[in-house]
């Protein structure tokens, strides 16, 4: 992002959150889990599935950490009741990872104890550098103790990711590639475009060729070509691997890929923790921060 977009979304942090939130709900389901059964239903009659998050990260209390675990549970229990054809994708920071590691991993457990009850899935978002490494050996202990339910996120823009997807095709892990969101140092990650974009498709023909299911998050024309063509490589079918997108991006794009045949999963946020979200969301799309200006000028 340049200095002038950044320097725009930043401002928008300073407008009113009425007037932020009218656009941020072009990226959310809404506040509650009956907008979020609404647009889920919507998607699976157009043949996309989904995945649902409930809105919050970073909380600083293990008393909030049970709450966002019972809001996780009751996402499975609406998916099950609804017959929904979505999973749940959960931020482990949301569960107390910062502040009591053994609590966010009983409560991360209950979560997956449920899905697999009702043979569903928990995917676990990758969030900043800070939580890269407890992230994945969080993820290694569950699936050391037995749970294959679950999968986690690798960011091509990171530079230790090579060597994270090589202990990945080991555990052959069901992993989301995504180009990753967070502002990171140059130290440790990519920064230019096309280098983000030759790690993504490095990092997909290592998780393709060791026969990891791979979730290919991106909105990206160029890398959705070079998912095409690595599968084709690696001799997989329709089934084998799915593309990801977010609610509100590039819906031109979600048509395309349903009319190919492919398996297409909408990421679908809901709840009252809208805001940071939204402005991540903003940060990669200025033109929307643009727009929320133009509201607060003209009124509208
Ligand atoms: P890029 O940003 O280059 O976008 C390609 C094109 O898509 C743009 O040219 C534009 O047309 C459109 N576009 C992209 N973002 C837009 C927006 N907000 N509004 C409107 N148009 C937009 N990151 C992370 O760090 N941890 C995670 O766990 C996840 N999880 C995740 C799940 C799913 C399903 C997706 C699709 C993405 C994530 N991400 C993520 C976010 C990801 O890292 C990345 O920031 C975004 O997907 C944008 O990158 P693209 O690959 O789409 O490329």
């Amino acid at each position: 992002m340049n200095l002038l977009n950044n320097t725009v979304v930043s401002a928008i942090q300073l407008l009113p959150k009425s007037i932020v939130k009218r656009f941020a709900l072009r990226y959310i389901a809404g506040e509650k889990m009956e907008d979020a059964v609404k647009l889920v239903s919507n998607l699976n009659s157009r043949r996309m599935l989904a995945t649902i998050d409930v809105l919050g990260e970073n909380v600083t209390t293990l008393a909030e950490a049970s709450e966002s675990t019972r809001a996780a549970v009751n996402v499975l229990h609406t998916i099950n009741s609804n017959k929904l054809g979505a999973n749940l994708s959960i931020k482990l920071t949301q569960f107390g990872l910062n502040i009591d590691k053994h609590a966010c991993y009983e409560n991360i457990r209950s979560i997956i104890d449920l899905a697999r009850s009702y043979r569903n899935f928990v995917r676990i978002d990758m969030e900043d550098s800070s939580t890269t490494s407890s992230t994945l050996e969080m993820y290694e202990r569950l699936r050391g103790a037995g749970y294959d339910n679950i999968g986690v996120v690798i960011q091509a823009y990171m530079r230790r990711s090579a060597q994270d997807v090589k202990r990945l095709v080991g555990m052959k892990a069901s992993v989301r590639l995504c180009k990753g969101i967070y502002i990171e140092p140059e130290e440790i990650a990519f920064k230019r475009r096309d280098e983000i974009r030759n790690n993504y498709v490095e990092l997909l023909n290592m998780l393709m060729e060791g026969g990891c299911r791979v979730g290919v998050a991106t909105h990206d024309d160029v890398l959705i070509d070079a998912a095409y063509k690595a599968a084709e490589r690696h001799g997989l079918g329709r089934s084998d691997f799915e593309f990801q997108m977010l609610y509100g991006v590039r819906s031109d794009l979600r048509d395309k890929i349903v009319a190919r045949g492919n398996l297409l999963r909408v990421y679908v946020p809901f709840g009252e923790h809208w805001y940071p979200y939204s402005i991540r969301r903003f940060k990669e799309n200025p033109q929307v921060a643009g727009y929320v200006f133009k509201s607060v000028l003209t009124g509208r």
